[in-house]
């Protein structure tokens, strides 16, 4: 891909229809959710969700997930099930990303779903997503806007600074509320919780009925973008940690003497929007991180998730 300048564009009406033209002629175009940015193509345009591949470095086996205007839309591509109105009615539009297998017609390049005959579906709550959705009037294929294996963006500078030159645009509508990816719930068999995220898996099991198969054995595919070094800074992350040890900076969580704090009052849905941009303060100073430990209930098992990637070894 020849360099180029990435446009800054805002919110404004014109400016979202900017972006929509430039998704409509191939280009990449990053945009946030109310989880984190996105970097958006035309999910129906192979070469475009090509570049996006390109454009992060990313593994080509790792599929992608398609952002929707609203259910209706998303039901056009994927063969729906009850189950699937259940939690589409209690969580859409929001953090929520649905596993349904692909229905014949659906357009949808084989580039997004990396092969496999089931689609990841979303439909986004931020009002900035959505708008650039209407604009657009079509599937959005949206990784997090990251260098791959790099911490997701919740800012459109933390975009920037990881895929600057490498795309069209960024949307800048401020930071991320959120600030962890969507839950992602596989239907294409028993429920099942392929990626915990921005709504706790009790929620979902509630809405449901049921509990959700979590690590469902032998289901290859069932957490392609789960490579365990994922979401990395550059220096090595301790979780647990009581205390720093000396050199490292120290992520804390409650009320603790530390460098950055990811709730002084342990609420973990602060922590949640706070993490990704914390980490990204921490990693530019350069030095080890040591993080206090977070409850594993509620947004607190996603959040422990991404920390465990962060702490993975990596070559
Ligand atoms: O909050 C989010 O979900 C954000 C925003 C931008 O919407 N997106 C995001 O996308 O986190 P990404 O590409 O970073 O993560 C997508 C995850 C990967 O783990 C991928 O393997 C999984 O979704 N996935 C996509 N399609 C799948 C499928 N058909 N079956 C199983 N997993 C799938
Ligand atoms: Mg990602």
């Amino acid at each position: 891909m020849s360099p180029h300048e990435t446009l800054h564009l805002g919110a404004s009406a014109p400016d979202l229809l900017r972006a929509a033209k430039m998704l409509a002629d191939g280009q990449l175009v990053a945009f946030p959710t109310e989880t984190v940015y996105g970097l958006g193509a035309d999910a129906r345009n192979g070469r475009a969700v090509a570049a996006i591949y390109a454009a992060k470095g990313r593994p080509s086996f790792n599929p992608l997930i398609v952002h929707l205007a609203d259910a209706e839309t998303a039901r056009a591509h994927v063969t729906w099930s009850d189950a699937a109105q259940k939690l589409a009615d209690a969580f859409w539009p929001g953090p929520l990303t649905l596993v349904l297998p692909l229905r014949p017609g659906h357009g949808i390049s084989d580039l997004v779903t990396a092969g496999l005959d089931t689609l990841a579906v979303r439909v986004p709550a931020h009002p900035t997503a959505r708008a650039l959705l209407r604009a657009f009037d079509g599937p959005i294929a949206a990784p997090s806007a990251n260098p791959s294996g790099r911490i997701s963006p919740t800012t459109a500078a933390h975009v920037l600074a990881g895929l600057a030159g490498r795309i069209a645009a960024v949307v800048d509508d401020g930071p991320c509320a959120v600030g962890l990816e969507s839950t992602i719930v596989g239907l294409s068999g028993a429920p099942a919780l392929l990626r915990p995220g921005g709504v706790a898996a009790e929620e979902i099991e509630a809405v449901l009925g049921t509990d959700l198969v979590r690590n469902a054995p032998g289901d290859g595919i069932s957490a392609p973008g789960q490579l365990l070094s994922h979401y990395a800074p550059a220096e090595r992350v301790r979780l647990n940690a009581e205390a720093p040890h000396p050199g490292e900076l120290f992520l804390g969580f409650g009320p603790m003497d530390c460098d950055l704090n990811l709730s002084p009052s342990g609420d973990l849905e602060e922590a949640a929007a706070a993490l990704f941009g914390h980490l990204h303060a921490l990693d530019s100073r350069a030095r080890p991180i040591a993080v206090a430990p977070i409850p594993d209930h509620g947004l607190g098992a996603a959040i422990n998730d991404r920390l465990r990637r962060a702490a993975a070894p990596r070559d």
